[in-house]
């Protein structure tokens, strides 16, 4: 082993450690409560499973552990969120928005995949019918946000890669091949319009209510709607490898090379990108939950990769988790409760206002520790 491999094995290991101890503290701190969306000087607060696109990163968190250990108060825990979530969907919360696949995936799929529960696999296949009936056949495409078919709110957003499993899972385990149809037909129409022909990309994209003709690409937390949000870029890298594990269509490797090169190619000098790629110096805000989702992204794409292609891009994937590692942790920081810091939520525009900026947000403290799971090549991806 070289000893840039093993530094980082090393600190993998200790990392994973610590990790660990933070939730071992917020399983009896927490109660049966969940972590806010970001943290206020990085510390997260509580907040119940009504509203909201977040609480299942922390279900997944409790998964991950729960594979990496065996004990069983991750997986006591784990299951009362499934039933959290289960009610959730039978009372209806919160789930007018596309992010019904982060909610169930990191929950029900991930109980069903790793305990077989029925339960689980009910509640997502039931999960999986709500976000279906947010694909619009005119445009093909799954709306984002908003009151179901609201003709202003006629758009798709680059994080809908994320929602695609949730779809491609019902498929598996119904043999009905609807869901799985829909999120491919989503899936071309987003990377048509979304990528732009410099590789970088928009956030949302606008169409036509009527005819489906895509009409503008316009950001919401990105600097501006012609620059990058990174997190944007990150959603869609990983979006790019799942859709090629599902369909096997080799557009979305071209489509990952694109949209990976462009990140890395817009890093700062320690890997870890602004929160928009409009930057590569300077002191606005870095998100490191960018960094941590690039990662993920590209670990899922590397086994489809000729070895050269993906010598290169594990690379650059260990660099910025070996600077997350080092220089971007919680763990030593007085009071915080979660693991990883200076992520950025919101912060559109020139505005020095936002939300969540510069504190730890739950996406990226799940996808830290998906990274450093990830090292593990037997891992399987609730995704
Ligand atoms: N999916 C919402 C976000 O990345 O902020």
């Amino acid at each position: 082993m070289n000893e840039a491999i093993e530094m980082l094995a090393d600190q993998r290991l200790k990392t994973m450690d610590q990790i660990l101890a933070v939730l071992n503290r917020n399983i009896v701190d927490f109660g049966s409560k969940f972590p806010t969306v970001v943290s206020d000087h990085n510390v997260y607060g509580t907040r119940i499973n009504e509203d909201g696109w977040t609480q299942s990163f922390y279900t997944g968190m409790l998964w991950l552990a729960y594979e990496t250990t065996k004990d069983e108060r991750y997986l006591k825990k784990a299951k009362e969120h499934t039933e959290s979530f289960r009610n959730r969907l039978l009372d209806n919360k919160g789930l007018e928005t596309h992010d019904i696949g982060f909610l169930y995936t990191l929950s029900c799929v991930a109980d069903y995949r790793l305990t077989g529960s029925q339960v689980a696999k009910e509640t997502g296949i039931l999960a999986a019918d709500k976000l279906l009936e947010r694909y619009k056949e005119v445009g093909e495409f799954i709306q984002a946000w908003g009151a179901n078919g609201d003709p202003n709110g006629y758009r798709l957003i680059i994080d809908c890669y994320m929602n695609l499993p949730l779809l491609y899972w019902a498929s598996q385990v119904t043999s009905d091949n609807k869901y799985a149809e829909a999120a491919t037909k989503h899936a071309h129409t987003a990377r048509k319009v979304v990528i732009r022909p410099d590789n970088s990309t928009y956030h949302t994209y606008y169409f036509d209510y009527e005819t489906g003709v895509p009409t503008k690409g316009v950001t919401a937390q990105g600097y501006s709607d012609d620059s990058c949000w990174s997190r944007g870029q990150a959603w869609g890298i990983y979006g790019m490898a799942l859709c090629y594990r599902y369909t096997k269509d080799p557009v979305f490797i071209e489509e990952f090379h694109r949209l990976a090169d462009y990140f890395v190619n817009h890093l700062p000098e320690d890997s870890v990108a602004y929160w928009d790629l409009i930057f590569q110096e300077g002191d606005e805000e870095r998100d490191s939950s960018a960094a941590a989702i690039a990662i993920c992204g590209i670990e899922e794409m590397l086994p489809y990769l000729s070895d050269d292609q993906a010598g290169k891009y594990k690379d650059y994937a260990d660099k910025m988790l070996m600077s997350l590692m080092k220089s971007y942790t919680a763990f030593d920081t007085q009071g915080a409760n979660g693991l990883l810091l200076h992520g950025v939520y919101s912060k559109p525009g020139n505005e020095k206002s936002g939300y969540g900026v510069d504190e730890m947000n739950l996406w990226g403290d799940y996808y830290f520790m998906e990274a450093i799971v990830r090292q593990n090549k037997t891992w399987n991806p609730y995704w």
